[in-house]
């Protein structure tokens, strides 16, 4: 039985977020939440195929972050196997492929991301040769459309024709379109509104497939309604960076029914700081540096702070 054999989609995700979702941000959230499944954020395969001589430092984790995502990007096909291949040795959990990101470096000059969803059939074979280099699952994340292809039959043309010419079954619906021009990531990821109702079609149209739902989603209460309303998965991403410990720390207990751990924030805080002492400066003078450890503890602290009267006050 191969991994993917094993594979049904996560009930709760946290997003890949670029710049974001790093190796020490996973370790914060994997000290708060056991079972939510975490992705790293997107790597192009290009820097995968490039940095084949210092691949630990892009794709190396510790077992404990398990389960764990691969998000990769890329619009060539011989770069997308090898990058696949180098990648399977580090034992991912599942290889998802990016077809929602709207930035103009990766869907303009990258020629990937969003863009992508303007040619399914592409992607249909970027998803079989990723397959066929991988034991791990493979899925694709993606918006409901681009500029004026947002109707829903283009939607469903787009997942009919990856299903079809390819191994993906779970699809990860961030369930706005993307602007490819005139518009930043970050109003991308806020502007084009949220058609929901996209998301449930899909549910009722696709039976044979899983679909997580991504995109506005504020709290895991509001994450619980969304799998009580039928969806597959649940996919967080600004809600669970920005405050981690009111989102993340309900993960185990309200969506997966498990006992609370009990762990305290201040004894987060505690372990966090053992694993950041231990990785300084890991590779080589400055990487990671004092900053790129501590900047993740700030939204937990900061929500700590928050909590104190005089604070809210300000
Ligand atoms: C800083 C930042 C970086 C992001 N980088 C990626 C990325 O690398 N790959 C991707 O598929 N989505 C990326 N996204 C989009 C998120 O994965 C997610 O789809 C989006 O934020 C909507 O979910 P939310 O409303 O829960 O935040 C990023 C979002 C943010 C805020």
């Amino acid at each position: 039985m191969t991994v993917s054999d094993a594979y049904s989609p996560p009930l709760f995700s946290i997003a890949p977020m670029m710049g974001w979702t790093d190796i020490h941000y996973r370790t914060l959230a994997r000290l708060i939440t056991k079972h939510a499944w975490l992705y790293t954020e997107m790597l192009a395969a290009e820097t995968i195929v490039y940095q084949e001589d210092n691949l630990d430092s892009f794709l190396a984790y510790s077992p404990d972050q398990h389960p764990i995502v691969l998000q990769i990007g890329g619009r060539n096909l011989e770069n997308l196997a090898k990058a696949t291949r180098l990648a399977n040795a580090y034992g991912y959990d599942e290889i998802n492929f990016n077809c929602g990101c709207p930035s103009p470096k990766v869907s303009g000059r990258g020629c990937f991301g969003a863009l992508l969803m303007l040619d399914p059939k592409f992607v249909g074979e970027a998803m079989s040769v990723i397959a066929a280099n991988t034991n791990a699952a493979v899925t694709v994340k993606c918006r409901i459309g681009v500029d004026d292809h947002d109707s829903y039959n283009e939607l469903c043309d787009f997942i009919h024709i990856i299903s079809s010419l390819s191994p993906t079954k779970h699809f990860i619906i961030h369930s706005r379109k993307a602007l490819l021009s005139g518009l930043s990531p970050s109003d991308n990821r806020r502007i084009p509104p949220l058609k929901y109702e996209f998301f449930f079609a899909l549910l009722r149209d696709f039976p044979d497939l899983k679909f997580t739902i991504n995109g506005g989603i504020n709290s895991v209460v509001e994450a619980d309604a969304a799998l009580r309303s039928g969806a597959h998965g649940v996919m967080l991403g600004r809600a669970v960076y920005y405050n981690p410990w009111h989102t993340l720390g309900h993960v185990d207990t309200v969506i997966y029914g498990s006992p609370s751990s009990g762990i305290t924030r201040r004894q987060v805080l505690e372990k966090y700081q053992v694993y950041g002492e231990s990785v300084l400066g890991k590779y080589g003078k400055g990487r990671p540096n004092l900053r790129d450890i501590v900047r993740v503890m700030v939204y937990l602290s900061l929500d700590l702070l928050s909590s104190f009267p005089m604070i809210e006050a300000l």
